[in-house]
């Protein structure tokens, strides 16, 4: 049997007035990502799966999250604001390509998963013409409620079009649906505006179906997973509710998180094995931590790569481009930002470490600053393997200090400084021979020889 092709239509072209945001409402972020972004992640990927988003007439930022977020969508605009129904058919043109199921998310639903629209799916399968996704409500006031009968789904009455009656239904809906796609537009066309709102109502698509004789069926999930965010009270329930995700899906990979309430993941952060997060840690999107590498206390870590047993913080801050080589470690009170530290390069106290290189085994002592900008521009600083800089040392960018060399206590280095020759082959010898036993006797050798040539 061949796979089913599938679209779905992500509708996001509503104001979000009650954010009350210069920001449009789908790129609000919760864990690290736009409230869009966690639905185009979550709506079926892959060949065969095609997506479109519809978005508001002066939101050009909504459609370029969308196509970063998923370069393979296509987005339409809705120019005026007539209700789901009319959001849908912006995407008319998608839609008629035919493909076997037709998915409708809302962008203002960020915790959707990728099983719930498998799960949606599968009824269309077995002839079904519309699936709806319902779930049971707390309080079911504002949501379209579900009229069931004999196992099927007969009518969603909206709150605004409902008797009192019916306003006591629990069962509402989420506002995703699975439609058969080679039926779907002879269905929508046929929607009116006829109710209390003037609008087109998605949700009249159930009666449609009815009348035609076709089925059209209920899938339930809880309440959690198709939260709607409306209020910026809601975006903090729905941040509560995916970390207390992440953190479960993070112990569960292994990670030892030791006060998992109080550490905040991003969606996307990778954890290798063996890796320690301690209280009060703070992950932003875009971060990889190695294998047996340990976050202490008090960090706040944004698109970094922490390598194999490298060590941060307490109170560490890694800023965006920081990269961190094997067994690096990173002391309190340390800022790093667009800077590669390579393997066993220790930072361990009070400095800055920003646009920058720095060789494997180098030193940097406490205070040590790149001063990196010059009130104009931005510049490099290069520090070979090996390096020792002395404690309060300003390196004035753009300068290169060399493999092996030896900055003494309160430098201010303007000027490039060489390789120290015997440095760097002791070094080389170092890293071929490893271990720490043996680079503390050429330490010994270094400090001996230098003591020797002065
Ligand atoms: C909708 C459903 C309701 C359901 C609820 C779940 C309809 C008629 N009602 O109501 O049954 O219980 O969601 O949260 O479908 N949008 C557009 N263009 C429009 C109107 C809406 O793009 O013209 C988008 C919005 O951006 C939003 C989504 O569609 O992402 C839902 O719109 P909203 O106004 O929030 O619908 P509800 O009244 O909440
Ligand atoms: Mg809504």
């Amino acid at each position: 049997m061949t796979a089913r092709s599938s679209l779905t239509v992500v509708l996001a072209a509503g104001e979000g007035t009650r954010m009350r945001s210069a920001l449009p409402k789908v790129l609000h972020p919760v864990a690290g990502q736009s409230l869009l972004s966690h639905v185009l992640h979550a709506a079926p990927n892959g060949a065969g799966n095609s997506l479109a988003v519809v978005v508001g007439p002066d939101h050009a930022a909504v459609a370029d999250e969308a196509r970063q977020q998923r370069p393979d969508a296509s987005t339409f605009i809705q120019r005026e604001r007539l209700g789901t129904a009319h959001a849908l058919l912006a995407a008319r043109e998608a839609i008629a390509r035919g493909a076997d199921d037709l998915l409708v998310a809302f962008g203002d639903t960020p915790l959707i998963s990728a099983e719930t629209f498998e799960r949606l799916r599968a009824p269309l399968k077995n002839g079904a013409t519309l699936a709806v996704l319902g779930f049971r409500a707390a309080d079911p006031t504002g949501y379209g409620r579900l009229m069931v009968e004999d196992g099927k789904l007969t009518e969603i009455v909206e709150q605004a079009d409902a008797s009192a009656e019916q306003r006591k239904i629990t069962l509402c809906n989420a506002g995703v649906m699975a439609f058969c796609g080679r039926k779907a537009l002879s269905i929508l066309d046929k929607i009116g505006n006829a109710n209390n709102k003037g609008e087109y109502y998605l949700t009249d698509a159930v009666t449609i179906v009815r009348r035609e004789g076709l089925e059209a069926v209920v899938i339930e999930t809880s309440e959690d997973e198709v939260r709607g965010i409306n209020t910026k009270a809601q975006l903090a329930e729905a941040e509560s509710v995916m970390q207390a995700k992440l953190r479960k899906a993070a112990l569960e990979a292994g990670v030892t998180l030791i006060a998992p309430e109080t550490v905040y993941l991003a969606a996307d952060t990778k954890f290798g094995s063996d890796v320690t997060i301690e209280p009060f840690v703070v992950i932003g999107p875009g971060v990889t931590i190695e294998d047996g590498a340990v976050i202490h206390s008090f960090s706040h870590i944004v698109q970094a790569v922490i390598g194999k047993k490298a060590s941060v913080g307490p109170y560490a801050r890694l800023r965006p481009g920081t990269s961190l080589g094997e067994g690096a470690r990173i002391g309190n009170f340390v800022e790093t930002k667009a800077a590669t530290l390579e393997a066993g390069v220790k930072v361990n106290h009070l400095s800055y470490v920003g646009d920058a290189h720095v060789g494997a085994n180098s030193n940097l002592g406490a205070g040590t600053i790149t001063c990196n900008y010059d009130g104009f521009s931005k510049h490099k600083t290069l520090i070979g393997n090996g390096a020792f800089i002395g404690t309060n040392s300003s390196l004035v960018a753009p300068v290169k200090i060399g493999a092996g060399a030896y900055i003494g206590s309160g430098s201010v280095i303007t000027k490039d400084v060489p390789d120290d020759a015997l440095a760097v082959e002791r070094n080389q010898q170092t890293n071929r021979e490893g271990g720490a036993k043996r680079y503390r006797e050429m330490k010994t050798q270094t400090k001996a020889a230098r003591a020797k040539e002065s």
